[in-house]
């Protein structure tokens, strides 16, 4: 992999529907993993302040030597600041695509015996319950397609976790109404443009990301985290249509 910033990516040609979950999958056997290695992508605001959150929260909650999932890990972005930044801890990157699992070989060179790799659909997976103390995700949760497999999502991450077990995300968000995802979409915009993207790059990353993308609202997230068995509820950063939230099931 070349060390090459790609501060341009737009992503894929759009389509003008929302994606199936095979469509997806494809898109990312396709795409170029390496776009996705970047340590610090110059498209999404603050992102490595917001991932550093997500390893605090388990940070300051979690055992010694905890063992931890990264659901949707690609690369391996989020796991190897997980990795370095929780000594003793173990992570288990879980992604459905092939192709993107195997960036993490360059990305996590430092660990080799501090994570492995399961290859599957996370809203299919079905791994023993308490089996692991964290679980994260950074920018593929939003792939899931109504408040109903988010909710059946967080069940299932609920079950994984140990009694004291934390789960922590970064990823897209809705506004609370069509007016505030308008102002946080703007807001996404201005920042694509300050680092010196033109409009018709910018029109294609939206387009992608409405055909793609299917988040919910940080009070939905929330609420269904509830739902679903967690004990706190929290968010820890918010900046446009990007946000960091986490749960605790005790
Ligand atoms: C935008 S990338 C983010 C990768 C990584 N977490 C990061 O922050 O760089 C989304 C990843 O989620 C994976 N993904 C999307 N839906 C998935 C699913 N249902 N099951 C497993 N992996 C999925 C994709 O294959 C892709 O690697």
């Amino acid at each position: 992999m070349s060390n090459v910033k790609l501060p341009k990516y737009v992503g894929p040609k759009p389509t003008d529907r929302v994606l199936t979950r095979e469509e997806v999958k494809a898109r990312f056997d396709a795409e170029t993993a390496e776009a996705y290695s970047q340590k610090d992508p110059v498209y999404l605001p603050e992102y490595a302040f917001a991932l550093g959150l997500v390893v605090e929260a388990l940070r300051a909650a979690l055992p010694p030597s905890p063992r931890i999932f990264d659901l949707g890990a690609g690369t391996g972005n989020l796991s190897r600041r997980v990795l370095a930044g929780i000594p003793g801890s173990h992570v288990t990157l879980v992604d459905f695509s092939d192709n993107m699992l195997g960036g993490s070989k360059t990305v996590l060179a430092d660990f080799t015996d501090r994570y492995d790799i399961v290859c599957e659909d996370f809203f299919q997976a079905d791994f023993p319950a308490g089996s692991v103390d964290g679980v994260v995700s950074s920018f593929a949760i939003h792939h899931a397609r109504g408040e109903e497999e988010y909710l059946s999502l967080y069940q299932k991450i609920r079950s994984w976790l140990a009694p004291q077990g934390v789960f922590a995300c970064c990823d897209v968000i809705e506004g609370g109404n069509a007016g505030w995802t308008h102002v946080n979409e703007e807001g996404w915009k201005d920042h694509l443009r300050s680092v010196s993207f033109e409009e018709e790059q910018i029109d294609h990353i939206f387009a992608n990301y409405h055909s793609e993308d299917t988040p919910i609202s940080l009070p939905q997230h929330l609420t269904l985290l509830k739902q679903a068995g967690f004990a706190s509820v929290d968010v820890l950063w918010k900046k446009y249509n990007f946000g960091v939230y986490c749960a605790s099931s005790s």
